[in-house]
C-alpha cells in the first residue's frame, strides 16, 4: 500500500484518477471546515461584532485582570432560598412558581465594570446574579441590575459604549466629545441615561431593588404566553445611599456591609413580575414599560449567607440568561443572545486564566473568612 493510500485511507486496489478525486474531496472538507472556524472566529468580516470582540473590547478598556469576570468583576458570593407564593403559577409553569416550592438559590452580587479591585463607589451599578437548582435538574440562571432600564438597546451599542465611556488616561474621565457623540448617534441611550442618573441609589446591597431589564416570556401550563418583566423588591425599607465622607477607607464597604447584615440575620427580597400589554417593548431594554401594569408577587428570596469567591462557588457559575427552565422563555430582546454568548466568552478565558484572590472577602479587616 502506498503512503497517499495510507494517508487516505484509500484501498490498495484503488487507480491513480480516484485517488486524485479522493484527495481533492478531503481537500475541500478540510477547507470548508476552516472556512468555517475563521466565519466563527470573525476572521472573514472584520466590521462584525464577534462575542470575542465584544469580550476584547472590555480588555482594552479595563486592561488586562486574568481569571475576573471581563463585567461586574468585584463581587462576593451569597446563597439562600426562594418560597414560591404559587401566584406565579398562573403564567409560568416552571417549578420554581409552584406553590409552596422551596428552591435553593446560590448567588453573587457585583459591581459593574472590569476593575476587580477598584473601590466600591456609590453610584457604580450594583448587581444580583442567581441560580435556582429545581428538583429535576433543570436551573434558572439570571443577572439583574438595580437600574430602571439598560443604558443600550444593542450589543452593537454596547460595544460602542464602551469605548464611549473609557476614561481618558491623562484626566481619569470619559472625554466628553466622545460622549457626547455616542448619545447624538444613540438617542435611546440619551433617554435611559437620564433615568439611570434620576434613580434614587440606596444605601447599599441589602435595600436595592434588582431588574431584569430584559423581557422574557412566561408560557402557562395550558402554552399561554406572556410578555414579562421582573424585579426583587427589598423587604427591608430603602435608605438613601451614604456619601462617601461617612465611607470612611473601607473600600469594600458596600460588600462588607451586605455580608455583615448576613451574619447578623437574613435578608429578603419578593419577586415581582410585571405582566407587559401590547405594544409594550419586549425588544428593546433602554425603554420603560408603563408603571400601571399589572404584576404578580412570585415568591421571597431569603439570602442567608455570603462568602468570598473561591473554587467551585459562584466565582465558577457562568449566569448566562438563558439558561432557562421550561416555562420561561427568551423575548425578541437582541441583548439576551449576546449576553449569552459574551458570558459564555468571558467565562472561557477566565476559567483558562491563573486566579488571583477576589478582594472581597466580607469583613472590613480583609482576613478572616466569613
Ligand atoms: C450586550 C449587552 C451585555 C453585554 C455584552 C454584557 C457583558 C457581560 C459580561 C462579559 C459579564 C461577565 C460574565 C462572566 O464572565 O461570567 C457580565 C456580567 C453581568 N451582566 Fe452583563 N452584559 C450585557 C447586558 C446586561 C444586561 C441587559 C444585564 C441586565 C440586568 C446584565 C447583567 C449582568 C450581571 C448581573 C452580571 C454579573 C453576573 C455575575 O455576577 O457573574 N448585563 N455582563
Amino acid at each position: 500500500m502506498s503512503l497517499l493510500n495510507d494517508l487516505t485511507g484509500a484501498p490498495p486496489g484503488m487507480s491513480g484518477r480516484a485517488l486524485v478525486l479522493r484527495l481533492c474531496a478531503i481537500g475541500a472538507v478540510l477547507a470548508g471546515a476552516a472556512g468555517s472556524f475563521a466565519y466563527a472566529g470573525g476572521w472573514l468580516s472584520p466590521g462584525v461584532l464577534t462575542p470575542a470582540r465584544v469580550i476584547d473590547r472590555f480588555e482594552e478598556v479595563n486592561g488586562p485582570h486574568p481569571g475576573f469576570r471581563r463585567n461586574h468583576a468585584k463581587g462576593l458570593c451569597v446563597e439562600g432560598s426562594f418560597a414560591a407564593s404559587g401566584a406565579g403559577a398562573r403564567i409560568s409553569r416552571a417549578g420554581v412558581f409552584a406553590a409552596g416550592r422551596v428552591t435553593p438559590v446560590e448567588g453573587r452580587v457585583a459591581l459593574a465594570g472590569g476593575q476587580p479591585y477598584a473601590a466600591d463607589a456609590t453610584t457604580t451599578v450594583r448587581s444580583l446574579a442567581l441560580r435556582f437548582r429545581l428538583p429535576d435538574g433543570e436551573e434558572w440562571r439570571t443577572g439583574m441590575n438595580d437600574i430602571p432600564v439598560f443604558p443600550v438597546r444593542t450589543p452593537e451599542a454596547f460595544a460602542e459604549q464602551l469605548l464611549a465611556a473609557k476614561p481618558d488616561p491623562a484626566t481619569g474621565r470619559p472625554e466628553p466629545e466622545r460622549l457626547r457623540a455616542f448619545y447624538a448617534a444613540h438617542p435611546e441611550s440619551a433617554a435611559a441615561a437620564a433615568l439611570i442618573r434620576a434613580r434614587t441609589v440606596t444605601a447599599g446591597f441589602a435595600d436595592g431593588t434588582y431588574r431584569s431589564l430584559n423581557a422574557f416570556r412566561f408560557v402557562a401550563a395550558d402554552g399561554r404566553a406572556t410578555p414579562v418583566r421582573f424585579a426583587y423588591l427589598p423587604e427591608a425599607p430603602s435608605a438613601p445611599a451614604r456619601g462617601a465622607q461617612e465611607t470612611g477607607t473601607d473600600r469594600n464597604v458596600l460588600f462588607d456591609d451586605l455580608a455583615a447584615a448576613l451574619r447578623r440575620e437574613p435578608v429578603r427580597w419578593r419577586l415581582v413580575v410585571t405582566i407587559g400589554r401590547a405594544g409594550d417593548p419586549t425588544d428593546d431594554a433602554t425603554r420603560p414599560w408603563p408603571a400601571d401594569r399589572e404584576t404578580v408577587d412570585a415568591g421571597t428570596l431569603t439570602l442567608t449567607g455570603a462568602a468570598p469567591e473561591a473554587p467551585g462557588n459562584c466565582r465558577d457559575i457562568n449566569f448566562d440568561p438563558l439558561v432557562l427552565p421550561d416555562g420561561i422563555a427568551p423575548s425578541d430582546d437582541p441583548l439576551l443572545s449576546a449576553r449569552s454568548a459574551a458570558y459564555s466568552r468571558s467565562f472561557t478565558r477566565r476559567a483558562g486564566e491563573a486566579k488571583s484572590p477576589s478582594a472581597v472577602t466580607g469583613t472590613p479587616t480583609h482576613g478572616a473568612a466569613l
